[in-house]
């Protein structure tokens, strides 16, 4: 058996997958009749001829207009349905899904309406899957709070917070009262840090939030203390190759670190981050990073149970996957 399909079969773990970055231009079209919503685009190719990015806001402009098509608590289910049916083919047994309701809240759209659609695709998926709502970072930290309140009728229906959207200009300690309060709450932690950012905003993301985990981070090798420090904490960083590239934070595959982060000890994992604008699914990222790095055997097991070692399950059912 080649170390592709064994990459490919193996059990696997996701733990950065954004669910509207899984939204097909083909459902965003779809729903976009359904709704009576006009997109900017004439068809699905010129929508996709759009996806060419220079850099994280870049992507993002075209990503939220993406999302702007979801209304009904049906869209949300169908988009998270469509995400588990090719996370299932890929081996995923075990998924932790962000959501931005503050992209859809803004649009009028209920938070009872995005909550209730994603949770019950995933109730109705055999993929285990639980919920991390992200805030957005570029907006305020008083209209993050204002999201947390909206949410928690909903508590019961996800796990964690998580940041996103805009990283540079907008560091960790801007939030530092919210993620306060979701600590108190026992909500599970993570943010987005060292993709775009510095390593600065990985310190404060650790310091300042007090997160269980780094979303990217790849900017960590930058800062020799710093990677010493995740890797002694066992910190899990959620990699997300085809991504990288897309937003340019490497030139290509090739120049990719995550071989160095895996050397050096640290807890990396592979994701799919925003599937249908990056180019593929979380097998395709890894397959990607396969083809193009100096990567085993021994390299495919460690991420499949870094996967699961890094993920939010209880430690009896990580023991199940190990
Ligand atoms: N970074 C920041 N925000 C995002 C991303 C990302 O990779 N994907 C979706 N929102
Ligand atoms: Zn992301």
């Amino acid at each position: 058996t080649s170390l592709r399909s064994i990459v490919q079969n193996m059990p696997k773990a996701e733990l950065h997958i954004h669910i509207e970055g899984s939204l097909e231009p083909e459902l965003i079209f779809a729903l976009a009749e359904r709704n009576g919503v006009s997109l900017p685009y004439a068809s699905v190719e010129a929508l996709r001829a759009a996806y060419a990015f220079k850099d994280l806001q870049s992507f993002l402009d075209i990503y939220y207009a993406g999302a702007s098509v979801l209304l009904q608590e049906q869209d949300f289910y169908d988009m998270t349905a469509a995400y588990l049916r090719r996370a299932e083919a890929d081996h995923v047994r075990h998924t932790e899904i962000f959501f931005d309701p503050q992209t859809h809240t803004a649009r009028g759209v209920p938070m009872a309406t995005v909550i209730n659609g994603i949770h019950r695709a995933c109730q109705d998926s055999p993929v285990s899957a639980t919920l991390i709502l992200c805030f957005l970072r570029h907006l305020s930290e008083d209209d993050a709070i204002a999201t947390l309140e909206a949410a928690l009728p909903y508590r019961d229906k996800f796990i964690g917070v998580g940041l996103d959207s805009s990283e540079v200009g907008n560091p960790p300690e801007k939030f530092a009262r919210v993620f306060s309060r979701c600590k108190d709450l026992g909500l599970r932690l993570v943010a987005h840090a060292g993709e775009e950012g510095p390593p600065a905003y990985i310190y404060a993301a650790l310091d300042v939030l007090h997160v269980e985990r780094i979303d990217h981070g790849v900017r960590c090798l930058e800062d020799h203390a710093l990677t010493r420090r995740l890797a002694e904490e066992g910190m899990p960083l959620t990699v997300c190759p085809l991504s990288n590239i897309k937003l340019c934070v490497f030139r290509d595959m090739k120049q990719h670190n995550l071989l160095q982060l895996l050397d050096a000890g640290l807890v990396a994992t592979v994701n799919s981050d925003d599937p249908a604008y990056f180019g593929g699914y979380l097998n395709e990222n890894l397959l990607a990073a396969f083809d193009s790095l100096p990567l085993g055997l021994q390299h495919a097991y460690q991420l499949a149970r870094n996967s699961f070692v890094a993920s939010f399950l209880s430690e009896a059912d990580k023991q199940k996957h190990l």
